[in-house]
Order: C-alpha cells, then structure tokens, then sequence
C-alpha cells in the first residue's frame, strides 16, 4: 500500500498538511501548547491519500498513528514545523490544520527553573513564525492553493473573513471552540466537527459531521479546485 498510491481525483498531486498542537520550551520539564488532538489534520491526511495524492504530514506532538502511505515529519516547536514546510515545498494543496503556539518563551532554560523560596518567575514571550502567512505570501513555490483553519471562540465568520485576508491565503475552514458550539465532547479532542468553508466571495455552512467526513468533503473540494491533471 506504501508503494502504490489509490487511483483518485488526486493522483499526481502533493498535498502538504499540518496538524497538531505545536509545544514550546519553557524548561526542560515545562512548555506551552495548544489544545489540539490532531484528529482533524490526520483525517485530512489519510482522505487526501484514499483520493490517490503524494501526502506528506507535518505532524506536532499527538497520540495518533501516522497515517498509512503517508510521509510523516515529526516536530515539537513552530519554528521546526515551519523549517519541514518550506523543506516539503513545493506542493500544489496546502492544508494547515495545526494548532501551532502563537508565542514561545523568549528564552527557554536549560535546567529546570526551581521555586527556591523566592519570587515567582514572570514568563516573557515572544511571537512565532505564522506558516500559513508565510506560505501564502511565497513568490517562488505558492501552491496553488493555501487552505488554512480558524478556530474562533465568537464571531467565528466574520474572524474567519479578517483572517483569510490577513493571512493571503484561499480558504479558511472556520470551526467553533467554544463550550457552546454543539459538539458533543468539545471539538478539541472529539471526534465531530462543524466547519464553515470561507472562500473569496462565499461562506457554506457545512453540517455537523464526524472529522473524517469532514476531511473527505475537504479533500474533495481541494480535488475540484485543482481540477484535472494538465498533461
Ligand atoms: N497558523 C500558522 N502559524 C502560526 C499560527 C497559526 O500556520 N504561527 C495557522 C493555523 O494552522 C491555522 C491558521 O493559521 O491554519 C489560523 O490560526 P489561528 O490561531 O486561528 O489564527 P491566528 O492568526 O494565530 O490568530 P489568533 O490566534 O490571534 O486568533
Ligand atoms: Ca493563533
């Protein structure tokens, strides 16, 4: 199965995806993250496989299996998932699903900060690579389509919207993570979803569905985007 690929809509094609959380050094026992199983960007992965395309997954620390087929980097911080990005480029999809830290300690320890009795440690923070941004602006390389998340807490489509155009990429996947969104179990860590997909000029309300229903419609839209094979 690693060695020939499934005939599907995306054959010939390189589909590159983030998922996960990134996690950033604070000491040598202590980081920062996000919460992010992975589900999402691994579902996405493995339907862009089923539709027969070269996948590679930048993948941040999670409990899940690589995905069959697919070539999976492994990486713990921003700046590493960035570096495997741009070393996987060029691609013709690009999905960033991953929860990556927006911040990092602005210098980590390199032993493990001690309590000592004595003042509380502030933690200061400075900003990390955005990936998406970054690979949407590309003048060499710019896949032809850059698809990026947004998880919002409230007035998810109208962030979503400022988001997509902030960043430059093509579509936004904007998903609620508020406790009030619907989802049994939260839709960090569970196993549903609902999605809006943001393009250029619309907004589809998609229904709540499990992630990897979620990923199949996702995988099909990028297939219909790039359309058939230029030969
Ligand atoms: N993203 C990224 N690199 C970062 C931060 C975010 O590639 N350093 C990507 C995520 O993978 C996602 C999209 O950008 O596809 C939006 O992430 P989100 O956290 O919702 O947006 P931010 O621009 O970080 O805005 P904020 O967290 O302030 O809402
Ligand atoms: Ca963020």
């Amino acid at each position: 199965e690693k060695l020939l690929a499934p005939s599907g809509p995306l054959n010939g094609r390189h589909v590159l995806i983030t998922s996960g959380p990134t996690h950033e050094s604070i000491d040598p026992v202590r980081y920062i993250a996000n919460r992010s199983s992975g589900k999402q960007g691994h579902a996405i992965a493995a339907a862009a496989r089923r539709a027969g395309a070269q996948v590679t997954l930048v993948s941040g620390p999670v409990n899940l299996p690589d995905p069959v087929g697919v070539a999976v980097h492994h990486v713990e911080t921003a700046r590493e998932m960035l570096a495997a990005v741009e070393a996987a480029l060029p691609a013709d999809a690009t999905i960033f699903a991953a929860a990556v830290a927006d911040w990092r300690a602005a210098t980590a320890a390199d032993e493990k900060m001690k309590k000592n009795g004595g003042a509380i440690p502030a933690l200061s923070l400075v900003e990390n690579p955005d990936i998406l941004a970054t690979v949407s602006r590309l003048s060499n390389h710019r896949p032809r389509l850059v698809v990026g998340f947004a998880a919002e807490t409230e007035n998810v489509i109208a962030h979503a919207q400022a988001k997509r155009l902030r960043k430059g990429c093509d579509w936004i996947v904007a998903n609620d993570v508020s406790r009030h969104s619907g989802i049994e179990g939260g839709v960090m860590g569970g196993d549903e979803n609902a999605v809006h997909l943001i393009t250029a000029d619309d907004v589809e309300h998609w229904p709540k569905a499990s992630k990897s229903e979620v990923a199949e419609r996702l995988v099909a839209r990028v297939a219909a985007a790039l359309g058939p094979l230029e030969t």
